[in-house]
């Protein structure tokens, strides 16, 4: 590293040291201080204060007079941490749950022993604290499937606009570079329009849940301090009879609270599938390993989708375009933010999102978000840590780069044909569930992303992106030297080894038909053969979105307010409910107990 590297990487590391600290002590004094009353029963226990279980709260809160409580393993956080261009501190902190997946063969050979991060939010708000606040609407079509014949795409249309107009406040992105103008223009000339509503080809620019320049996350729609319990580790659902009666947490000591109508269990795609085999309810193979005794066979854990890609710093340019990390330690900047609502500190990362179809039809197979910045802006002090860089590839690859100027255009696979699956490895519910999510492991997906990269390829060779001094990284990637740049070969090699998830893991707990092998909820959100045991979140989406997920999220947990919850409200008990098995048969009149 030059004189002048090694100083940007020691004020770099000052500053995140700083903001890291600042974390700790927001974290220890939540810790500390809370003294939250708990009722010994609710009506309904939400396991989980994430993009779906603070939607489902709001909803509660608002439209019923339920008792009802949110038990949240993470803390607080603190405003700060809603500040958009921090979102990437937050990865690798105490607010995450620092997940891994197992060694993968095929992918992610980059990482330290070929492990991918998964990050994962463990605060108040889930995952949607340190997203990167895109919202997108993807394919509706694909969740009518979802619903098996249950619900009209209108119906489910209309789910989508009551979450636009009353749960995420959406803004245009306000602060970006040039590289958004020059985007659409290149995507223009390779033949890819302006993205609408019409047309699920295309490219456009970020549209984002924010309010005034700030992150919004659906806990920011109701009084949390009423209603959400932070720091308590939901550590077994305790279940009598084939029935969900209540839940035991370990903090601030293990006792144990009892839900009279429901338990909704809205941890996250990875936390989900590992309460509920925790629990008894899973695969009889995996439970039996751990000594955990069958209350329920499911496929739990099955079934695991991400959208993975590649493409980090794979576009230079000779001059400055981005967001640099001094422009948002800016004094004016952060004038601009706390008093505007605007500048730099708004910034989302990804300026424009991008569909298209590497066969030549009419529905996307590959998106490309296009972030100005690359991994070697923070000069190695915090990024590579967060995806687990071996220092060979450092040194031999980003390292070289910083006197360039390095953009991401993140391209990955929309309907990846691989699956994984997640499963605990001990009774502990303390330790981390397993992750294998098998990457790449089917090779219509090597070959689907490769084709990806070929069109960024072209999309960089063109007029627009040459006249800003933009070209492709032509160094070749540590591992890969034996191929010519670019050929077939060396873009597979290129993306087994530079995989990067985009952290959007969905199907551990799939919806879909009672009779179906592959279904652990039904299509009104019930655990399969337990009442009063819902799950609402990713591990319920069978299949991937279209596009960025927390929308699709969003709109199945208010989904399931309106029909599984809100619709029985009117409804008085009647005889033939009180049989559980005929409440299952007509389980759209019965209320919920
Ligand atoms: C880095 C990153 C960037 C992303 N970018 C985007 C984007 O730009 N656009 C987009 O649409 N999507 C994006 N996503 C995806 C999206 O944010 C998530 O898919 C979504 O927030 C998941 O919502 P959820 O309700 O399923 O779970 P989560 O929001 O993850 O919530 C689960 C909550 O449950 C808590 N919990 C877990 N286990 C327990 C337990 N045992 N006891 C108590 N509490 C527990 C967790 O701490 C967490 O708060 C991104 C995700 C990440 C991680
Ligand atoms: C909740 O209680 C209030 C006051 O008792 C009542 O006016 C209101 O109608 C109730 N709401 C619902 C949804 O039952
Ligand atoms: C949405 O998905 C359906 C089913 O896969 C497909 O027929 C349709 O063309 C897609 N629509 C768009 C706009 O991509
Ligand atoms: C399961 O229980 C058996 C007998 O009680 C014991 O021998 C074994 O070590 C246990 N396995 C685990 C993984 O706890
Ligand atoms: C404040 O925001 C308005 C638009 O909302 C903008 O026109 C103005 O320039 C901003 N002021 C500062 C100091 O950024
Ligand atoms: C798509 O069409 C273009 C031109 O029509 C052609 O050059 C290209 O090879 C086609 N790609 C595939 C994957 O069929």
């Amino acid at each position: 590293m030059s004189p002048l590297h090694v100083l940007q990487f020691f004020i770099f590391s000052v500053c995140i040291h700083l903001f890291s600290i600042f974390t700790y002590l927001v974290y220890y004094y939540d810790l500390f201080t809370s003294s939250d009353e708990i009722l010994e029963e609710y009506d309904f226990i939400i396991v989980g204060s994430g993009t779906a279980g603070s939607l489902i709260a709001h909803r509660l809160s608002k439209d019923t007079n339920y008792t009802f409580v949110v038990l949240e393993a993470g803390g607080e956080g603190h405003t700060f941490h809603s500040i958009p261009a921090f979102g990437p501190l937050l990865h690798g902190s105490v607010f995450d749950w620092q997940f891994q997946t197992v060694p993968q063969e095929n992918a992610c050979l980059a990482m330290v022993n070929s492990q991918c991060k998964q990050t994962q939010g463990k605060m108040l708000g889930g995952s949607s604290k340190m997203n990167n606040m895109i919202h997108f609407r993807g394919n509706t079509s694909h969740y009518v499937d979802w619903f098996h014949g249950k619900f009209t795409k209108e119906y489910i249309e209309e789910h989508l606009n009551y979450i636009e107009s009353n749960v995420y406040p959406l803004h245009n992105i306000q602060y970006h570079s040039q590289i958004s103008d020059v985007v659409l223009n290149a995507a223009e000339e390779i033949g890819y329009k302006e993205l609408n509503s019409q047309n699920n080809l295309g490219f456009a620019k970020s549209l984002l849940t924010q309010r005034n320049g700030k992150r919004w996350t659906t806990s920011d729609n109701f009084d949390t301090s009423k209603y959400v319990l932070t720091n308590v580790l939901v550590d077994k659902l305790i279940i009598e009879e084939d029935k969900c009666i209540g839940v035991q947490i370990s903090y601030p000591k293990r006792v144990k609270l009892f839900a009279k109508k429901g338990v909704i269990v809205s941890a996250g795609a990875y936390n989900s599938p590992k309460l509920l085999q925790l629990s008894g309810i899973g695969p009889v193979d995996i439970l039996n390993s751990v000594n955990v005794s069958v209350i329920k066979e499911l496929p739990v854990g099955k079934n695991l989708q991400d959208h993975i890609g590649t493409g980090l710093d794979l576009v230079l340019f000779d001059t400055p375009q981005s967001v640099g990390m001094f422009d948002i330690m800016n004094l004016f900047h952060v004038y601009q933010y706390f008093v505007n609502g605007t500048g730099a500190l708004t910034t989302p990362g990804c300026e424009v999102v991008g569909f298209v179809s590497t066969d030549n039809h009419t529905v996307p197979d590959v998106q490309f978000m296009v972030l100005p910045v690359g991994i070697t802006a923070d000069r190695g002090s915090h990024l590579r840590k967060t995806l687990g860089i071996t220092d060979f590839v450092w040194d031999n690859y980003f390292s070289k780069l910083f006197d360039k100027h390095a953009a991401t255009f993140f391209t990955l696979l929309l309907h990846p044909k691989s699956i994984g699956e997640v499963k605990i490895k001990s009774k502990d519910p303390n330790l981390p569930p397993k992750i294998d999510p098998k990457y790449l492991s089917h090779p219509n997906d090597v070959k689907t992303l490769v084709n990806g990269v070929k069109i960024l390829i072209k999309l960089v060779e063109t007029d627009a992106m040459k006249a800003i001094g933009g070209h492709l990284n032509e160094k070749h990637f540590p591992g890969c030297e034996n191929y010519d740049i670019f050929s077939d070969l060396y873009l597979e090699c290129y993306v087994k080894h530079l995989t990067l998830s985009s952290y959007h893991p969905v199907g551990t707990c799939s919806m879909g038909p009672r009779e179906s092998k592959s279904s652990v909820v039904d299509t009104s959100f019930k655990v399969i053969g337990i009442e009063h045991l819902y799950v609402v979140d990713g591990s319920v989406l069978p299949t991937l979105p279209s596009g960025n997920i927390n929308a699709a999220i969003a709109m199945m947990a208010n989904i399931f307010f309106e029909n599984t919850i809100k619709s029985r409200l009117s409804l008085n008990e009647n005889l033939f409910c009180k049989n559980s098995v005929l409440d299952d048969l007509i389980f759209k009149v019965c209320p919920v107990r």
